[in-house]
């Protein structure tokens, strides 16, 4: 098994904020994070699949398929968007790197044909990232 991962981009807004909290609430837990104004990332996404590779290729999959799906199905779905309002795939959901990974798992799975997918893992800031493995 061999393992081939693709990194995309995207830059997006949101913030982190629980409705069922009062504003101080939000403010203590989240900090600068829940700024009702939002605030931007530059996100780095991997995505890994997994595979045997074809012995006339060589390759798992072809990249260029690989992340024209991905760009196609996530990426221009986010890329300067408002993660909290304005995405189909993430309505109801906390917009927090953690969420956002698995979010993004379950959504790119869906489109994937020809490999597997191992794993998502998003940076949100270059210390900060989280990665999600499916349940
Ligand atoms: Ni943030």
């Amino acid at each position: 098994m061999v393992y081939l991962t693709r990194k995309e981009h995207f830059n997006a807004a949101h913030r982190l904020y629980n409705p069922k909290w009062s504003d101080e609430q939000n403010e203590e837990v989240f900090g600068k994070c829940a700024n009702k104004n939002y605030h931007g990332h530059n996100y780095n996404l991997y995505v890994t699949v997994k595979g045997e590779p074809d012995p006339d290729t060589g390759i798992i999959v072809n990249l260029k398929d690989l992340s024209h799906i991905i760009q196609s199905r996530i990426t221009d779905q986010l890329d300067h968007k408002n993660l909290n309002i304005e995405v189909e795939f993430l309505k109801g959901i906390m917009p927090s790197t953690e969420n956002l990974a698995r979010a993004i798992f379950i959504e790119l799975k869906k489109y994937l044909a020809g490999c597997e997918l191992h794993s998502v893992k998003l940076f949100e800031t270059e210390n900060n990232f989280a990665e999600y493995f499916g349940d």
